[in-house]
């Protein structure tokens, strides 16, 4: 199975849970961004208060930040011997794609296949709001919508151009998307 992943998509389409499911079946390192950039909040480290605002308004957090989160994380499971991994909510513009792709070379490493996560606003606004993360209000859910449509979704031709793109249907069961995922990445 392919084992250096990227999950993409809007926020609520179930990147995260289909991430950790798939990480653990497989063995494999789930670096989520947004799960990592909490965790900074929760410690009150710096990093966490310079990011706590702008995740709570919806918005992206700076690049330079989320970067040498990614960078670290990485450099550690390469000089640990390497392994498979699962980016889930990174890379989020084309800066950000293009400074990984810079990283992997370095690396020695390349992306194999990229997981587009779509469904239907309605679904995605209804999900999120059952969940009432702090940034869970339909207000913010509408800006991050915003936010993914335009700096995020260019993605989807980026990574379509380079035959890494695999859209999967976001909708049914969890255990059922975990399917059609794992034949995808057979
Ligand atoms: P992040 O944490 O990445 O949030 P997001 O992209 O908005 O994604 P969500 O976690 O809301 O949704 P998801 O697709 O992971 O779905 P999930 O599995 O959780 O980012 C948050 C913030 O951090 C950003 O706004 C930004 O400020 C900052 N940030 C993060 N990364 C960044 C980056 N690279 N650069 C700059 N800033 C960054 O599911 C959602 C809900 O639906 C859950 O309650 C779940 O239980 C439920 N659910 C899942 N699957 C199903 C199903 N099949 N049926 C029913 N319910 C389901």
């Amino acid at each position: 199975m392919k084992q250096r992943l990227l999950f993409l998509g809007p926020p609520g389409a179930g990147k995260g849970t289909q991430a950790q499911r798939l990480a653990e079946q497989q063995g494999l390192l789930h670096l989520s961004t947004g799960d990592l950039l909490r965790a900074e909040v929760a410690a009150g480290t710096p990093l966490g208060q310079e990011a706590e605002a702008v995740m709570a308004r919806g918005e992206l957090v700076s690049d330079a930040l989320v970067l040498a989160i990614v960078r670290s994380r990485l450099e550690q499971q390469a000089a640990a011997g390497g392994g498979g991994w699962l980016l889930d909510g990174f890379p989020r513009n084309v800066t950000q794609a293009d400074a990984l792709a810079h990283l992997l070379d370095e690396l020695g490493q390349q992306i194999e296949q990229v997981v587009l996560m779509e469904l239907d606003d309605a679904v995605l606004i209804e999900r999120l709001l059952a969940r009432g993360r702090a940034d869970d209000n339909e207000q913010v859910i509408r800006h991050r919508l915003e936010v993914y449509r335009q700096q995020t979704a260019p993605l989807i031709a980026y990574y379509q151009d380079r035959g890494l793109l695999a859209p999967v249907e976001a909708s049914g069961t969890v255990e059922a998307i975990g399917q059609r995922i794992l034949t995808l990445l057979g």
